[in-house]
Formats: structure tokens, sequence, C-alpha cells
């Protein structure tokens, strides 16, 4: 038994949850999460509604187990920005970086203006209404009450991501069942809607975080970010937090969908190598500091709005994706890769996490003598 009030609220055996990372976190990684007594979370995010609902069934189909969804909730999908808005001289800079890049991967220069993206964030809440899983995550983005109220009346518990204190209020208020303190370690993107001038206000370490969010809210309060094994999870708890999410030490797991070359780039990396960048996606994100965001940002090239740099970027992701080139893709990931030296399957590392963490509580006080 390792049980927090989490544990209790999600019906979940012990409190660890994995995040629902984009393109990484597919059924397998999900179910073996929950078999093992987690919380795992299925990815959403561009995800088309008909893929979402398999995928949501392709978990049942694996285990009986409470699992969640994950979508980002952030304005600038609801509806994607229309490419159509960036000047011609914003769109030649952006271009004429990512051609060097193009040139290097041996793909076609271009010119031409992205398209826009597919506008799937609705349709997604809609398949998780319908399908009704036992958890839906949101990050990104403000959760509306009336959205939250469908939740409940659904029987799904709502577990709000937020950056900073005063969105974890927010999000509290308007109807979340668990909220998670995102701190600035956190591989992928900060959690907040819009996106501020600089990455700071979103990325405040999590020990300051925390106790601070704890404080603020009356709901159970998960922490993510920097934590990989039970030491971070006794640290949370210590805090104040119910629990953990684990994002960076799920990508480096059998069951997750990352590339070979990114998993091995998590095993290598200490943690300086990650970086807080627009250049990627249009949005702050932490990543692995690779050719692409390095010569990027030195370039002082301009980065078009969210997610339309990504869609301007695609091809090449996706080149070097085929190529097996870690230089020149996204490669998500937290502070905390420089604690993540092995591949275990993710069931694993759930437990050695509990494992971990109980022997760390046991020798507690042996450490610390209370006069
Ligand atoms: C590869 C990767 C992809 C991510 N994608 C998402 C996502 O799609 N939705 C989301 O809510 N959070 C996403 N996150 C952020 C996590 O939810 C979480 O804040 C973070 O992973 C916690 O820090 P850690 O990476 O140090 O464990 C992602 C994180 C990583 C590393």
């Amino acid at each position: 038994m390792f049980r927090t009030a989490l544990c209790e609220l999600l019906a979940i055996e012990y409190p660890i949850v994995q995040s629902g990372m984009g393109g990484v976190a597919g059924p397998e990684l999900v179910a073996e999460v929950c078999r093992a007594g987690g919380l795992g979370i299925l990815a959403g995010l561009n995800v088309p509604p008909d893929d979402l609902r398999k995928m949501i069934r392709g978990v049942r189909g694996l285990t009986d187990r409470p699992f969640g969804v994950n979508l980002w909730l952030h304005k600038a999908l609801r509806p994607p920005i229309d490419p159509a808005t960036v000047t011609e001289e914003t769109l030649r800079g952006v271009q004429a970086m990512l051609d060097r890049f193009r040139e290097r991967l041996g793909i076609p220069k271009t010119a031409t203006r992205p398209g826009r993206a597919p506008d799937l964030v609705d349709a997604g809440v809609a398949v998780i209404l319908e399908e009704r899983p036992p958890v839906f995550s949101t990050a990104l983005g403000a959760l509306e009450p009336r959205l939250a109220e469908e939740c409940r009346r659904r029987g799904i518990k709502v577990m709000a991501m937020v950056s900073t204190v005063e969105d974890a209020r927010t999000a509290a208020a308007d109807g979340a069942d668990v909220i998670v303190a995102q701190g600035g370690e956190a591989g992928g993107h900060r959690s907040v809607d819009g996106k501020p001038a600089s990455p700071e206000a979103a990325t405040v370490g999590l020990m300051a975080l925390l106790p601070q969010v704890v404080d603020a809210v009356r709901v159970p309060v998960v922490a993510a970010g920097g934590i990989a094994d039970g030491r971070g999870l006794v640290a949370a708890l210590a805090l104040g937090a119910s629990g953990v999410l684990l994002g960076t030490r799920f990508v480096a797991t059998r069951e997750s969908m990352a590339s070979e070359v990114y998993k091995k780039r998590v095993l290598e990396s200490e943690s300086g190598a990650t970086t807080v960048t627009d250049v990627l996606t249009g949005l702050w994100a932490r990543a692995l500091a690779n050719t692409f965001t390095r010569e990027y940002t030195e370039s002082g090239a301009p980065v078009l709005p969210p997610l339309v740099q990504r869609g301007a970027a695609t091809d090449v992701y996706l080149a070097a994706l085929k190529q097996g080139d870690p230089e020149y893709s996204p490669m998500m990931a937290g502070q905390s890769v420089g604690l993540i030296r092995d591949l275990p399957g993710a069931g694993e590392v759930v437990e050695s996490v509990i494992r971990e963490a109980r022997a760390v509580l046991e020798a507690l006080p042996r450490r610390v003598r209370l006069a």
C-alpha cells in the first residue's frame, strides 16, 4: 500500500501519473502504467477524432483499470491560427532559415506558406465526453466551467495542468478535480494559454511553485517537472503534493512511441542539455538542444505564430525522423534527463519509483533526528 488522497479520488493503487505526451503515449504505454497501479494518460494532441476513439477503445481492450486522455485547450488551436496572417517578410525569414536545414537533409527548399492545421480540439472533447474515460487531463489552456460540469455529470474527473499559482486558483475555481503543478524543470510545453513574451513567468521551479499551489487550492495537487525516481516522489509528498506526474522518464521506456534515436539521446543527456525555446513549435517548450534549436536561435531568424511554426517545419522534422537524425527534429525533454540511464518497461518505472520511495521513507528517520 502506498496511498494518498489522489489514489482514493481516482481509484488507483499508486500516486504516479504518466503524462499524456503527444507522439509518445499510445495505448500500450498507458495500459502498462495502469497495469502496474499508476494512472496512464493517452495523448490526444493532434489526433483526429476517429483515431482518438480507437485509441481509447484500444486502452480499454488492454486494461480495465482507470486511465486518462489528454488534450491541449490552447487558444491557438481553437481554431488553429490562420497562416495567412503572417507577413511575407516574416515568412521569407523563416523559410530561408529552414532551407539551410532542408539543404543538409537533402529535401526540397520551399518559400510557400504552410497550410492551416486541422481544427481538432472540440471534436476531441466531444469524443472524450462520449467515451467517458475516468480522467480528462487538460493542459495549455483555460478549462471552461461548463466543460468541467459536463465531465462531472458523466463521472469524468478533470485534471488540469498549470504552471502558475494564479492559473491553479482559476482552474480549481472553474471545476478541476485535480491540479497538476508544472515546474520549470518539466519537459515539453509550458502549460499556459497564449504565449508569454518570455518563458520566465511560466518556468518557476517546482520547489517554489508546488507548496504555493498546495496552499492556494483545496483539491489534490500532483507535482510535475524534474521527477524521475522515488526520491522525487517523497520530496513532492513532503511539499504537499498527493502524487507525481512523470513525462521524460516515460519517454525512455520500451512502450513509448518515441523514436529510437530520441530515446538514446534521453539516456545519454545530462540535465544541462535542455533548453526552453519557441523555435520548434512557436510556443515555449523545454527540449533537448540540438543543431536545429541552436542554429535557429543564434541566427535571430523570426519565429512564426504558435503552432504555425511547427507546421512550417514539419517537412524538416519528418525528413530527420526518417533519416534517424536527432539534430533536426524536436525532442521534448525535461531536466530529469540526467537521472535517466536505462530503458525499462513502463510498469517497471512505476514499481521502482514506489520501491525507492518506500526505502527513502524508511531511511529518513535514521538520517534526520528530531530533538
Ligand atoms: C515528450 C513530451 C511530450 C509532452 N507532451 C505533452 C502533451 O501532449 N500534453 C501535456 O499535457 N503535457 C505534455 N508534456 C508535459 C508533461 O505533461 C509534464 O509537464 C512534464 O513531462 C513533466 O516533467 P518531466 O518531463 O520532467 O517529467 C510533454 C512532455 C514531454 C517530455
